[in-house]
Order: structure tokens, then sequence, then C-alpha cells
């Protein structure tokens, strides 16, 4: 892969699975297990807010008992290697990335250690449950609510996502379906600037058509394959 400088790689939860995190739309995934309207929008969290952070609560506690696996601590070598410009922009909300060592990260869907004040709109890193309303550290009010981005609601960092992939020479997309926007748009986006694209996931996704090249298998074996290719080649 030569001329190439500048990466813009995408996970979603498909990097996570072999860590033993669910994804969302694989049999058995998060949303066959709960209704998306009542734990991941706005709405749901009005209706029932002690049933949404129930929801962020475990799996704040399951992320907590996993590690990263080889996809993760291969894109962390790479982020630590690459001498040209690198974005991980993530749809997850776990801290796997930043555990295998990675820090070009941007979380676009939030974090599940962070808490959010609907009232001030302080953000606090967060380890503990919110379930049972613990006060803002900033304004005191109850009303912290998971650093989540639900449906219907504004993924976060767009403009600097969109200045990475004007400025990518290379677009890859780990582990996800491609059945959410904005981020199954940046594909797309990406290959009408010039940037070439790369799909590495279990299955092609819904935006595969996209994609120069499309490599299927698990991303544990996947993405290492892949950084060491662009690394020691
Ligand atoms: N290795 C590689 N890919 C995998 C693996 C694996 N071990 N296991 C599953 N996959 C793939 C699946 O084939 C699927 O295409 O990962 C993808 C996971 O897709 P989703 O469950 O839809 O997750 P994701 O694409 O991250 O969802 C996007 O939707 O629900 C919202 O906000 C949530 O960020 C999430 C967004």
């Amino acid at each position: 892969m030569t001329n190439i400088r500048n990466i813009v790689v995408l996970t979603g939860a498909g990097i996570s699975a072999e860590s033993g995190i669910d994804t969302f739309r694989d049999a058995g995934g998060l949303w066959e297990q709960h209704r998306v309207e009542d734990v991941a929008t706005p709405e749901g969290f009005a209706r029932d807010p002690e049933l949404v952070q129930r929801f962020y609560d475990a799996r704040r506690e399951a992320v907590r008992k996993v590690s990263p696996n080889a996809a993760h601590e291969a894109l962390a070598r790479l982020d630590a290697e690459w001498e040209g410009d690198l974005l991980i922009v993530t749809q997850n909300v776990d801290d796997l990335h930043e555990r295998a060592g990675a820090k070009r990260v941007l979380h676009m869907h939030g974090e599940l250690l962070s808490a959010l004040c609907s009232r001030c709109e302080a953000r606090h890193r967060w380890s503990a449950p919110l379930l049972g309303q613990p006060s803002c550290p900033g304004c005191g009010e109850q009303a912290l609510r998971p650093d989540v981005v639900w449906f219907g609601e504004m993924p976060y960092e767009m403009d600097r996502i969109y200045a990475a992939l004007h400025r990518a020479d290379l677009f890859v997309s780990i582990g996800t379906s491609g059945a959410v926007y904005p981020a199954a748009g940046f594909v797309r986006e990406a290959r009408e600037l010039g940037a070439r694209t790369l799909e590495l996931n279990l299955e092609r996704g819904e935006g595969s058509y996209w994609f120069d090249e499309s490599r299927q298998g698990k991303a544990g074996k996947l993405v290492p394959e892949w950084v060491s290719q662009i690394l020691d080649t």
C-alpha cells in the first residue's frame, strides 16, 4: 500500500466481539435482548430513566470484566508506529481501544465511562452506577445521564471526522454492519474524495458495495494481518 500517509479507521461492535462484548444486530445481540426505543432514545429515557440507567450500568460493568483483543492491540501498534495522520473513529462506547494503548481515538457515539449532566451539560469521567441518581459534581443537580449518543441525537465531533476524511488516503472499516448513519456514509464520502477503501468484517456489511476491497473473517485475525501488511512492508 504505497502513497498512503493519512488513514481513517472506523470501528464498530464487531471489533469488541472477541473480547466478549455483545454486538447489536448479530444473533442474540443487544437489540434482540432490549427494545431500542426503550433504552437508546431520549424518549425512552424520559419514559423510564431507571430502565435506561440499569441497562448502561450493566454494560459498564460488563466492559470492566473484559480485556482488549488482538484487533485492539494491532490498532494500538499502528497508532504508536504510524508517522502519518491516523484517526480511529469508533462507534463503540467501551474503552478497549484506549486500554490497548491507542491514543488517536474519537468516540463518535460517546463513552460508558463518562456521565453527562442534562442540566449544566458538563461531562464527568464516571465508573460508578448512575442508577440511584447521584448528583452532578459540577452543578449538584440529580440530572446525570449516560454520555452515550442515542437515536435521534447528533453524534460527537462530526467536524473533526469529516476533516480527517477529507485528508484521508485510506479509509478502513472494521466490525460494523453499516446499518447506522452517519457512520455508514463515511465510506462513500472517503471514496468520493479519492481515498482507497477497505472493509474488514465477519461478513459483508450493508455498504460493502462502496469498498475497493472487502476481507471477511474475524477482526482478531484480519486486523493484525492488515496492520503488519501496512507497517512491515
Ligand atoms: N470480527 C469482525 N466482525 C465481526 C465480528 C468479529 N469477531 N463479530 C461480528 N462482526 C460484525 C458483524 O458481522 C456485523 O457486521 O460486526 C458487525 C456488528 O454490527 P452491529 O451489531 O450492527 O454493530 P455496529 O455496526 O457497531 O452498530 C452501529 O448502531 O446500535 C447502534 O449506536 C449503536 O454504535 C452502534 C451502531
